[in-house]
Parts: C-alpha cells; sequence; structure tokens
C-alpha cells in the first residue's frame, strides 16, 4: 500500500490523472475501472484536459463503473450514466461501446450482475480501478459489513449513504436505497487501486482504512491486502492519521510502520520502477 499526501484537492487530482495517463500511455488498450461521486471528478476534469491538449488516447480503453443506482432510468440526472456522460465520456474520444455501467433497470438484477462480472473477465481483466471512499469507509456501494469477498450484486444502501446522497435530490423519498455494486472481492481482482479521498469529512474513513484492522466494518480497509494498492489524499483527509510524522507534510519522504507514504514530487514509486525496499 502506498499513501501519497498532496496538499490540495486540485494537486490530488492532477496526480491521479499523472497516474492514469501514465498506465494509459503504456497499454493503449488499459481497462479502467471509474468511479462516480465529487471526488473524482478533478480527475476527470485532469484527464479531458490531457485528452485535448496532450493527445492522451482513450480509443482503446475499457471501462467499467462500480455501481449503479436501482431504479433511475439511465437518463436520469442522478444516475450514474447520466454522470460518467456528462462529467467524462462526452468529452474524450471513448469509444462507448466499450463503456459498462451496471443497468439498474434491469429486469433481472441477478443476471446483470452475473454479465458484468463475466464481461470484466472477458476482456482480460481491471488493469486500473479508481476508487472513492464514503464518510463510513464504504468502497463503492459495498457498506460496512459487506462480505469482504462480495461479488458484483445488489446492496441496501446504508442510511449514512442515504443522508449523504440526500443532497443531489429533491427530496428523501427520491434518494434511492438500493443499488447494484461491483463487490469487494470483484474491486481487489483490478491490478492496481487508485483510492482518492478529500476533505476533513473523509479523515476518519481514510484512518480506519489505512491504519485500522481490516474489517468488514470498514471496507476500504480491505486495501491493505491489495499489492498495489495507493490512497492519494489531501491534507485535510489525511489530518487524523496518526503514524504519519509532521515532517511528512514539509516535504520528506519516508517510510511509515506498515506502510509507505510519499510526498510528491517524488512520483517514481508508482511510475516506472519500483524501489527496492518498497513494500506492497
Ligand atoms: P464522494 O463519494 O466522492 O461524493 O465523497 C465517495 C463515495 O461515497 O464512495
Amino acid at each position: 500500500m502506498l499513501l501519497i499526501l498532496r496538499k490540495t484537492y486540485e494537486d490530488l487530482s492532477q496526480e491521479a490523472a499523472r497516474l492514469v495517463g501514465d498506465r494509459l500511455r503504456r497499454k493503449p488498450n488499459l481497462v479502467l475501472g471509474l468511479a462516480t461521486g465529487s471526488t473524482p471528478l478533478g480527475l476527470y476534469t485532469a484527464l479531458i484536459d490531457k485528452c485535448r491538449n496532450e493527445g492522451l488516447d482513450f480509443s482503446k480503453v475499457t471501462t467499467f463503473n462500480l455501481d449503479e443506482y436501482i431504479g433511475l432510468p439511465r437518463s436520469h440526472q442522478q444516475s450514474y450514466h447520466y454522470f460518467m456522460r456528462e462529467s467524462l465520456f462526452k468529452h474524450i474520444n471513448l469509444d462507448s461501446r466499450h463503456t459498462h455501467v451496471p443497468d439498474g433497470m434491469a429486469r433481472d438484477i441477478e443476471a446483470q450482475c452475473e454479465w458484468y462480472e463475466q464481461r470484466i473477465v472477458d476482456v482480460g481483466g481491471i488493469d486500473l480501478q479508481i476508487l472513492g471512499i464514503g464518510a463510513n469507509g464504504h468502497l463503492a456501494f459495498n457498506e460496512p459489513g459487506s462480505s469482504l469477498g462480495s461479488r458484483t450484486r445488489i446492496k441496501t444502501l446504508s442510511e449514512r449513504t442515504v443522508r449523504d446522497n440526500a443532497r443531489f435530490f429533491t427530496s428523501m423519498e427520491q434518494v434511492p436505497r438500493y443499488a447494484i455494486t461491483m463487490g469487494i472481492g470483484t474491486i481487489m481482482e483490478a491490478r492496481e487501486l487508485l483510492i482518492l479521498a478529500s476533505g476533513e469529512s473523509k479523515a476518519e474513513a481514510v484512518r480506519a482504512a489505512v491504519e485500522g484492522p481490516i474489517t468488514a466494518a470498514c471496507p476500504a480497509s480491505i486495501c491493505q491486502m491489495h499489492r498495489r494498492a495507493y490512497f492519494i489524499i489531501d491534507e485535510a483527509a489525511r489530518s487524523k492519521l496518526t503514524q504519519v510524522p509532521v515532517e511528512e507534510v514539509t516535504g520528506r519522504e519516508y517510510a511509515a510502520p506498515g506502510y509507505q507514504s510519499l510526498r510528491l514530487g517524488e512520483p517514481s514509486e508508482i511510475f516506472g520502477e519500483r524501489r527496492a525496499h518498497e513494500r506492497t
């Protein structure tokens, strides 16, 4: 696990875009796992910019989104289909036939989930999965208590998540209570995980995920078991970490017990050759 600290949300987004851009240049037919929510928006804006101004080429990329609400049509402004179209897909040279978002209107949800899992296998697995983290530690819609080995399935959203999402809807009654989500087991099979967290509201979840025990009570803590998991977080989101020395934010790279953290511009850990001492 690698913890990458950046000062601001903008810095975090740029760093994440650098990593995605690097992976895409190395593998033009990258299979990219995507997330919704406010956190990856800065990353998507940066990727759009790279596509337009640096020629970053998405034409051979395949994408899989983590989740979708059940019962919202694709045209609904709060659906994740809509979100992805507006925030990323329509702005880059991605072939829409290569994009996948679970179908929350599917008649047979179980069959839809199985199909989704199979599609991921058919294209050779996800190379790089982008993730946000919920204030309650959820990963995608794998709420606390979710099986750490779970696969794509229907999930009931926690009260906390419903409350957090309420800001996007005009009334509580409209907030979806169910979603299709990739499982934690599905997510863990991605070759690399890129977890983004910004702001004080995520600080406790980041602490639990990075420093806490591995537990279904904090699904994001499973990232500790992944050999290529990178957290990119800003200063506010790291504010509750207890194992990170203060000097770290002033620019020194060092290894802390159990994980490494570094201040970028020291990007070599995730770009290019890995250092001999790196633990993953
Ligand atoms: P957010 O959501 O990016 O809108 O904070 C992240 C999540 O709930 O996974």
